[in-house]
């Protein structure tokens, strides 16, 4: 970020050379708090609510307090006009750590840490889009609860998606130890079968407000996006496959581990148009 952004620290909208957390803070010590990233278009943020009860169940399930009483959408809306980012497409991001509290385990600290930072979102190009992305399987698997909560210890996750870069891919696929496909390193995963849409029920998946409002988009009209557990040798059957989230949307797979998935134009442009009219019914 250029030095001309600003953050909000707190309660205080500064600008970003002067924001300022503790060397003490839980969230850089430990990873001890949760993020949410979020899309902004044209000044105005997608599926805040979502992600702010997102935010909010893994604060409480870690007794990190909750800020009261906060703006949001006003805060939200302040911080896309301070960076010139009323128009176009922002990346959002709202950061809430414990601060400073002492002793292991999770003490009940009084003062969290809460920063809010918006930066300008490039997409993947309508090629990538087009063409979809190849992913490769991370092969340490993962089964832990702090899968279901975006913490800020996303070490796991950065490796991952290194991992895949490495191969030339563009995602690593995360499996359970059991074999269960769970999620991408950053996206939660769709596919077709027989004409159907489902999502990988996992235990350490994060529910991704992407598959929340898609599936809520679907069954207006009719459909269903069903949570099923999958395991990753089943993954051949799929009639094609999607990743998603809050920034990027819905992107094609176009390949796992070398063997070529099918793409559907036709139902990415179908599941990508329902999104959309998701973020336009939202608040
Ligand atoms: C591990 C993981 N799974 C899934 C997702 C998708 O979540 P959402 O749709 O809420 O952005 C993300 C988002 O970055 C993620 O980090």
């Amino acid at each position: 970020m250029e030095n001309s952004e600003f953050v909000w620290l707190n309660d205080e909208l500064v600008p970003l050379g002067e924001a300022r957390v503790s060397v003490e803070d839980r969230g850089f010590l430990y990873g001890d708090g949760f993020f949410e990233t979020l899309r902004a278009e044209a000044g105005r943020p997608h599926f805040l609510r979502e992600h702010l009860e997102r935010l909010r169940a893994s604060a409480q399930a870690f007794r990190v307090p909750f800020p009261k009483d906060t703006p949001w959408e006003e805060r939200l809306q302040q911080l896309l006009r301070a960076n010139g980012l009323d128009q176009g497409l922002a990346a959002v991001k709202i950061l809430l750590s414990r601060g400073l509290a002492v002793g292991l385990g999770l003490p009940a600290g009084a003062n969290p840490t809460l920063i809010i930072w918006a930066r300008r979102y490039d997409p993947p190009s309508p090629a990538e889009y087009g063409g979809g992305w190849p992913v490769v399987t991370f092969p340490e698997r993962r089964t832990t609860f702090v899968g279901r909560h975006k913490s800020l210890n996303y070490l796991f996750y950065l490796a991952a998606r290194q991992y895949a870069l490495d191969q030339g891919a563009r995602e690593a696929i995360i499996l359970e130890a059991d074999g269960l496909v769970s999620e991408g390193a950053a996206t939660s995963l769709i596919y077709a079968r027989a004409g159907r849409y489902y999502t990988c029920a996992a235990p350490s998946a994060l529910a991704g407000v992407t598959i929340q409002v898609l599936a809520r988009g679907l069954a207006r009209r009719g459909l269903t996006l069903e949570p099923v557990p999958i395991p990753a040798t089943q993954m051949q059957e799929a009639e094609a496959m999607w990743l998603a989230n809050s920034l990027m949307g819905l992107m094609p797979v176009s390949s796992w581990d070398g063997r070529p998935v099918p793409l559907a134009p036709q139902a990415t442009q179908y599941l990508q148009e329902c999104l959309a009219s998701e973020a336009l019914l939202c608040k």
